[in-house]
């Protein structure tokens, strides 16, 4: 068998355009167009490429974007009172802090500090606690564009045993309470798991996010899965792979993610629904 690939990039123009489509709608009855607060603290060079995708995305919807570049020694207080400011600023709709932050910062306090309506990431306890109680909110940005893909599969998604490869705030925890809520029988498996083989072998649904290049085999993959790979991972030689065996996975999977444009555009396609989500909610 050879797999069908999930063209992640074509499905994030999709939802771009619907993004795009629903922003125009609310210019014709007079609103304002959504405001994303964007905040990037010191010169990590991924987190960089990162945001400049995240304005790039923005800009083509017609989301305005505010970008907030501050220096690596930055003080916690600083970051929290412009938190606290953005909060306030009822010409905000969406904050994103992108990650990861600077060691002496204390990443918690700050994603607690912005308002959960304005939390366009999902990572608050409290938009986490609604999806974990069946009732979303702000959905974290990379399970969401996930689930976007497996429904774009037409595969039924109930009773399907689904592994998730690594339990990370961003990807793996949230994933897992998305393919609960969807239906599926759930394992998580991270650091201390002791046979992560066996469960991969038992997948049916099969979200790798750890950033180890090839740290699931292809002889793994259960003949007609679906694969999703979340790993961006750049090799020395500099080609970019993901976390599973590509060209062996792809063999066995009934689909597969390619790496890159598979999972990447999906996170940033996601944000322009969650921001357009956010500023619906302050403004009907
Ligand atoms: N760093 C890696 N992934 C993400 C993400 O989805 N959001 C933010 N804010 N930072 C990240």
């Amino acid at each position: 068998m050879s797999a069908h690939i999930i063209d992640g990039k074509q499905i994030a123009q999709q939802v771009r355009n619907q993004v795009k489509a629903g922003i125009a709608t609310r210019i014709e009855q007079g609103k304002r167009p959504p405001c994303l607060a964007v905040v990037l603290i010191g010169q990590d060079p991924a987190s960089h490429i990162y945001v400049k995708h995240k304005k790039q995305a923005c800009k083509e919807v017609g989301i305005e974007s505010a970008a907030h570049e501050l220096p690596a020694d930055i003080s916690q207080q600083q970051l929290i009172s412009l938190i606290d400011t953005l909060n306030q600023d009822t010409a905000v709709d969406g904050i994103l802090v992108q990650l990861p932050l600077p060691a002496h910062l204390d990443t918690t306090a700050i994603l607690e500090r912005i308002r959960p309506d304005k939390d366009v990431d999902g990572f608050h306890a409290f938009n986490l606690g609604r999806l974990a109680q069946r009732i979303p909110a702000l959905r974290p940005c990379t399970p969401k564009g996930i689930m976007t893909l497996l429904r774009s599969t037409g595969v039924d998604l109930y009773g399907q045993e689904a592994v998730i490869v690594g339990a990370s705030n961003i990807v793996g925890r949230p994933m897992t309470l998305e393919l609960l809520l969807a239906g599926c029988t759930t394992t998580t498996t991270h650091r201390f798991t002791r046979d992560l083989a066996a469960h991969v072998k038992r997948a049916d649904i099969l979200v790798v996010g750890v950033g180890k290049p090839g740290i699931v085999k292809g002889e793994w993959v259960k003949p007609g899965a679906i694969v999703i790979d979340v790993g961006i991972n750049r090799l020395d030689d500099g080609s970019v792979v993901g976390d599973v065996e590509y060209t062996p996975a792809a063999e066995r999977a009934a689909w597969i993610t390619p790496v890159p444009g598979g999972v990447g555009p999906m996170t940033v396609a996601s944000l322009m629904e969650n921001t357009l989500e956010a500023a619906i909610q302050l403004s009907p």
